[in-house]
């Protein structure tokens, strides 16, 4: 392939702006894909993969385009996901490309997450073309949206791109601007091989397939490769690009995009951002390699049925091969028995991983609430970390608790502001900076603890702004914060699963508030259930539910009815699980209670 025709590319945007669309249109428009294929996209790719023996995870896919002038280029578009649990993934794959094409719905305007996109763009010095779609709706107001682009972003929106991705308009023009406006990439053939992995998933027929992006040199079909971080050597046992099916092929050369697999039997031994080069002739300059990601929040998962361990277990190990950003490790729990504590990038990652277990393993589990890690100094001058609140050493031998701070972003429209900071301070934010973006869009910035966000803070979010607005945060370091450890024991046993870290001008307002939301959700028993929250020895609140009278049907599970979180909607259709505790039954929701109370 002549490298002056190759594009190399993603389609950054917020969630919803459509880039789902968009991509479907342009491979439609080119021919790759015919209109009546669409529908069943999913289940063909099912079938697609049983047929080649090879799974599909990613959206990379190589796009033949010939423009209006007859002359012929290779487009690679470069999937990236879009939420922000996942930045590193987009960061990685934008590593790959060479420009960006920037898709902002023109009846919203830029959210936070379209920000977080660019700068990662622009940090991997990408073109990026600002492209303003769904101007099929009578509501969208481009100008105004290409005015905030060029104030917030700072990006030249003079002569913007205008589509709609569901009926095409415009899509056209958007294929010779971009093959116009975004520069092909550049690389030497003769240089020694020096390919950057921006993708791998493990695969059940293949072992491991690695997406990759040739910086120089070429790959060729059954050549020995070296992966250059572990200096690992393999053979190219298949080279091949998706377009949209698998298709294998010879040969790539600088600059182009496609998959291999290598008998490589372990995600670990090609890593997102590793180097691949010739064992014979390597490469002095590997590419910088990205930074490993460290879970940052985490939660136990533990089997209702103790016999279910390994049913769980071998799930999770699945799991893993395909996630290399998913931990997990045995654990056990004096109230829950032998389970796991797992650990993951934000709460959408836990819930996805949740649903998973759930759904494509029939695991059946109790999770608990979610944790951050929080470093320990002890008095005699130890320091570790804890990422399960029943490991807290008792308060006399601590020194000081420093936990993880973020530094949040949030645009809203105007009248919201209020709110926004109300939710901030209560959650002990500090507020930071505040922007117009335009007279009516403020761009808010806090610092807060993610402690607080890891519980309800999105949900309270989004109903005190009647879901305008969005959002995106870093960890930025770890403060010290007067911090304890709040137990709950139901009929006088502490129930570790239970335990959570809180600060301590807001430990007796949770302490009573959870006693009181666990009598609601514990079915009463035939006997008296007391519920008690305690600060070390100390009892803060104390609740019971009184016995059942014989003739009473023990169905009465208070159930609470204000959850809105889509995990827990599921969890309530399915069967309901329970623990039991001694002669308690607690059911999962109470595992969860603390992450509601406010
Ligand atoms: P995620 O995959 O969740 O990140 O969203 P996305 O950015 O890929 O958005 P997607 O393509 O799924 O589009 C979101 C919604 O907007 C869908 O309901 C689309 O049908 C709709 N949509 C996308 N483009 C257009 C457009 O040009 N006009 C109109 N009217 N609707 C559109």
């Amino acid at each position: 392939t002549d490298i002056t025709t190759i594009r190399n590319f993603s389609i950054i945007a917020h969630i919803d702006h459509g880039k789902s669309t968009l991509a479907d249109r342009i491979m439609e428009l080119t021919g790759l894909i015919a209109e009546r294929d669409k529908k069943d996209q999913y289940l063909d790719r099912m079938e697609l993969e049983q047929e080649r023996g090879i799974t599909i995870k990613s959206q990379t896919v190589r796009i033949p385009y010939t423009a209006p002038d007859g002359s012929k280029y290779i487009l690679n578009l470069i999937d990236t996901p879009g939420h922000v649990d996942f930045s590193y993934e987009v960061s990685r794959s934008l590593a790959a490309c060479d420009g960006a094409l920037l898709v902002v719905d023109a009846t919203q305007g830029v959210e936070a997450q379209t920000l977080a996109n660019v700068y990662l763009a622009l940090d991997h010095d990408l073109d990026v073309l600002p492209v303003l779609n769904k101007i099929d709706l009578p509501s969208a107001h481009p100008e105004e949206v290409c005015q905030e682009i060029e104030e917030a972003i700072g990006l030249d929106c003079g002569d913007p791109i205008l589509v709609s991705a569901k009926t095409g308009e415009g899509v056209k023009e958007l294929l010779q601007r971009l093959v116009r406006e975004i520069p092909s990439p550049k690389g030497d053939p003769h240089q020694p091989l020096k390919a950057l992995i921006f993708d791998s998933w493990y695969d059940s027929y293949q072992g491991v397939v690695v997406l990759f992006r040739i910086l120089e040199g070429t790959i060729k079909n059954r050549q020995p490769i070296r992966m250059y971080s572990t200096g690992k050597d393999f053979e190219v046992t298949r080279l091949g690009v998706f377009s949209p099916e698998p298709t294998d092929i010879e040969e790539l050369g600088p600059g182009e995009v496609g998959f291999l697999c290598a008998s490589i039997k372990e995600l670990d031994e090609a890593r997102v951002g590793d180097t691949i080069t010739h064992p014979k002739n390597p490469t002095q300059e590997p590419f910088p390699g990205f930074k490993t990601v460290k879970p940052m929040v985490f939660c136990g998962l533990y089997p209702v049925e103790p016999a279910e361990y390994s049913v769980l277990q071998s799930a999770l190990e699945k799991l893993q091969l395909n996630d290399a950003a998913f931990a997990y490790e045995a654990e056990t729990s004096q109230a829950l028995g032998f389970g796991f504590r797992a650990g993951f990038l934000g709460l959408l990652h836990m819930e996805i991983i949740q649903e998973r277990l759930e759904r494509e393993f029939g695991a059946n589990l109790i999770a608990t609430a979610p944790s951050v890690i929080y470093e320990i100094h002890k008095t005699n001058g130890e320091v570790f970390e804890i990422d399960n609140p029943s490991k807290l050493p008792s308060p006399g031998e601590i020194d000081t608790i420093n936990e993880p701070y973020v530094r949040m972003e949030i645009h809203v429209p105007n009248e919201y502001v209020g709110n926004v900071f109300k939710l901030c301070e209560e959650k002990r934010g500090t507020q930071k900076d505040l922007k117009y973006l335009t007279a009516n869009r403020v761009i808010i910035t806090y610092e807060l603890p993610f402690s607080e966000i890891v519980y309800d803070f999105f949900d309270r979010l989004k109903s005190m702004t009647r879901g305008f607005a969005s959002l995106d945060y870093e960890i930025v370091d770890y403060r010290p914060s007067d911090l304890v450890k709040l137990d709950i024991l139901i009929n006088g046993d502490p129930v570790d699963a239970m335990s959570c870290i809180v600060h301590r001008d807001n430990a007796y307002y949770r302490g009573r508030a959870l006693a009181l939301k666990l009598k609601r959700l514990i079915p009463r028993q035939l006997f008296e259930v007391v519920i008690q929250a305690a600060i070390g020895s100390k009892i803060i609140a104390k609740e019971r539910n009184a016995p059942l009278r014989k003739n009473v049907t023990a169905k009465c599970y208070g159930g609470d009815i204000t959850r809105k979180r889509k995990l827990l909607e599921k969890q309530k259709e399915g069967k309901r699980r329970m623990k039991r505790m001694g002669s308690v039954e607690i059911p999962q929701e109470a595992f969860l209670a603390a992450m509601q109370v406010d």
